[in-house]
């Protein structure tokens, strides 16, 4: 099921990620799809020595959150202060792995409500900028969930009521410039999108677990508007917990080059193949040469 390559692959001019992946003890890891304009390597995010250089123009990412949800190979039930631990070591790596003009958009939740109120997004900004990430604003995704609330707290008393915004964040910074001056410069979106997007609350419906087969997948219109807002054709689109391939199905259908890494091989076997179905990447080209014509 899972290839073991031993060969890099070289881009185009622009783009080598040659190189990109490092030896793990003599042998390489493993890609469940090694395209040009994809990668999905199984791999841990928190493993630093994973990716030998800088590559990526664009992080788009949701981490585990740390609510207990029943992932196959992540403990999702740390205690506070180890899944700040977990949290600075991939958002550092993520920070190593990032061109100087890298972005990075990380979807949290505002608050943590279950097992103790705490501050998620605030605390996860607080870590990206002690990494050296620095912070330059945060969309508020109102996901539409109107759900059957049970926790409230004190009922109709002031004694001790449960405040719950339902919605996540979309916080974004970057590396070391906020102004683009690398890639190909060339943006692909319209105006429409411009001035609706950069209206910092962004309201769509999140996405059925049922119907992707994975416990928290973001919906395709999350890593759609961060590509075309922030990153030009032809960048490098990073996730480092791919999930079921959100990311790099919207990486490859916008013409960016998307690497995604995800822990998890069933996860990995679930990405690949909504890749095939809602991608064009594996589809049979068309050959109009004069030979197969006639
Ligand atoms: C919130 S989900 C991401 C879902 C994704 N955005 C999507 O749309 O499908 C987090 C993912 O991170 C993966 N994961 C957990 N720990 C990891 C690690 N150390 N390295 C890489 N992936 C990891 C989990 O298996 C899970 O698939």
């Amino acid at each position: 099921m899972v290839k073991i390559k031993t060969k890099y692959k070289v881009m185009d001019d622009n783009t080598k990620l040659t190189g990109l992946v490092k030896e793990k003890k003599g042998r390489y890891l493993n890609f469940h799809i090694e395209e040009k304009n994809l990668y999905l390597i199984q791999g841990d995010a928190l493993e630093k020595d994973l990716f030998k250089k800088e590559f990526s123009d664009l992080i788009i990412t949701s981490p585990p959150y740390n609510v207990d949800i029943k992932y196959n190979s992540h403990k999702d039930d740390l205690t506070y202060d180890e899944y700040l631990e977990f949290s600075e070591k991939w958002i550092y790596n993520c920070f190593k792995w990032s061109k100087p003009q890298g972005r990075f958009a990380l979807n949290c939740p505002l608050d943590k409500n279950k097992g103790g109120q705490q501050s998620v997004g605030a605390d996860l900004t607080t870590i990206a900028k002690k990494v050296g990430w620095k912070y330059h604003s945060t969309i508020i995704w109102n996901e539409g969930n109107i759900s059957r609330r049970t926790a409230w707290g004190s009922w109709l008393s002031a004694s001790a009521p449960f405040v719950i915004a339902p919605v996540e964040l979309i916080i974004v910074f970057y590396k070391e410039q906020w102004k683009k001056t690398s890639g190909t410069r060339k943006s692909d979106i319209s105006r429409d999108e411009f001035i609706e997007w950069t209206n910092a609350v962004w309201s769509f419906n999140g996405e059925s677990k049922k119907r992707i087969g994975h416990p928290a997948p973001f919906p395709r219109e999350l890593p759609y508007r961060l590509i075309k807002l922030f990153s030009y054709v032809g960048d490098v689109i990073f996730d480092p917990f791919a999930g079921s391939g959100t990311t790099l199905i919207e990486a490859v259908n916008n013409n960016r080059i998307g690497v995604g890494l995800e822990i998890d091989p069933h996860y990995c076997e679930i990405a690949k193949k909504r890749i095939i179905n809602e991608t064009s990447l594996f589809a049979p080209k068309l050959d109009l040469t004069e030979k197969n014509y006639a």
